[in-house]
């Protein structure tokens, strides 16, 4: 070896020492790196379920060990085993919150946007959303958005019992989280409903005004959910996914947030998806039925009010396991964040909004 080579080998790692001490890296250091990286990431955390018995147990305790809550936070997350920094994927967190009859949690708002799925509700359970007071019955869906003041209220004589999912991850790796309490218990709520924000999103709204874009109060009620679900329940659907609506945003048509979607899915009896991968993650809450959805090597076997996550890029398909029942799935993902930036894409081939729609009659 020349004096000349033998002084450039070994003078490597002193620069890579140098440029340390400096703040600085090569980018020859990242090549171990990029052979890790062919074929796409790796899944951030493991599939995982978490059993009713088990989440309605522990709430029930939660109850007992903290009789009184006002602070929003009687509510557990479901934290994914495989991820070190936190959360139930890589940008969701999702948990469940009970809140005992008279109570109020509240209110407040921050950056992080939130949606609540209602497990147990009723007509006098219900979350009030910068003045719009949204009711929370049995698998309606509501929005919290970002920047939103928020309190729930229960004047039921049961315990109310939601899921919500969060984007906290996601916000926190941003570094973008602002948070404020109201002041006062509860905000004031908006004296006519003419005004809601949410009584734009129907079917005609107020031509002088502007059209609103995103992070509006929303209530997705479960009987026009379910009644469209069942509408489609003929149609062709995904053979991934079976009958999947995505729920929009009325005005524009989008995700229901910016940063999360959320869709409701029937699985028709005997159904067996095919296998995909998406970059995006998911999480689940199951409404109804039975099944098992088979995320790489784990078969997660799924009944009523369990939830489980499916992590990004992993393969996975659903079944339905009855041959005479449908199974109902809601679930949230990071679809909406993945496409703004252009990453989201499915393996073996891209099912979101891409077949043509019915066409119409000559
Ligand atoms: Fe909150
Ligand atoms: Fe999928």
């Amino acid at each position: 070896m020349s004096d000349d080579i033998k002084k450039q080998t070994t003078s490597l790692s002193e620069f890579d020492n140098e440029l340390a001490s400096l703040n600085m890296r090569g980018q020859w250091q990242y090549d171990s790196l990029l052979e890790r990286v062919i074929g796409g990431p790796k899944p951030a955390g493991v599939p995982y379920l978490w059993k009713w018995e088990t989440v309605h147990e522990k709430l029930l305790e939660a109850c007992d060990v903290m009789p009184e809550s006002y602070t929003a936070r009687r509510n557990f997350s479901f934290m994914n085993p495989g991820l070190e920094r936190g959360g139930t994927t890589q940008t969701l967190i999702m948990g469940m919150q009970i809140v005992r009859p008279g109570e109020v949690a509240w209110a407040h708002r921050h950056t992080i946007g939130a949606v609540r799925f209602v497990v147990e509700g009723g007509e006098q359970l219900y979350t009030t959303v910068n003045g719009e007071r949204l009711l929370m019955e049995p698998n309606d869906l509501i929005l919290t958005p970002n920047w939103n003041w928020h309190d729930h209220h229960n004047e039921t004589d049961k315990n109310a019992i939601w899921v919500d999912a969060l984007d906290v991850p996601l916000v926190l790796a941003l570094n973008q989280i602002f948070y404020e309490p109201f002041g006062e218990t509860t905000q004031p709520q908006r004296e006519s409903s003419a005004d809601y924000w949410s009584r734009r999103g129907s079917l005609v709204r107020p031509a002088w005004e502007q059209r609103p874009e995103q992070n509006f109060p929303f209530r997705y009620p479960w009987h026009e959910v379910s009644a469209q679900l069942h509408e489609m329940a003929g149609s062709e659907g995904s053979p991934y996914d079976d009958i999947v609506l995505e729920y929009v945003n009325p005005f524009t048509g989008s995700s229901a947030l910016p940063t999360m979607g959320c869709n409701i899915q029937m699985l028709r009896p005997g159904f067996v998806g095919k296998s995909h991968r998406q970059t995006s993650s998911a999480v689940y809450f199951v409404v109804e039925g039975e099944g098992t959805t088979v995320v790489g090597d784990e078969e997660i076997n799924w009944s009523a009010r369990d939830s489980f996550v499916v992590p990004n890029w992993i393969p996975h398909h659903h079944i339905n396991r009855s041959k005479s029942r449908e199974a109902i799935l809601f679930s949230i993902n990071d679809i909406p964040v993945l496409q703004g930036l252009g990453l989201y894409h499915e393996d073996p081939e891209n099912t979101i909004r891409t077949r043509p729609l019915p066409p119409l009659l000559a």
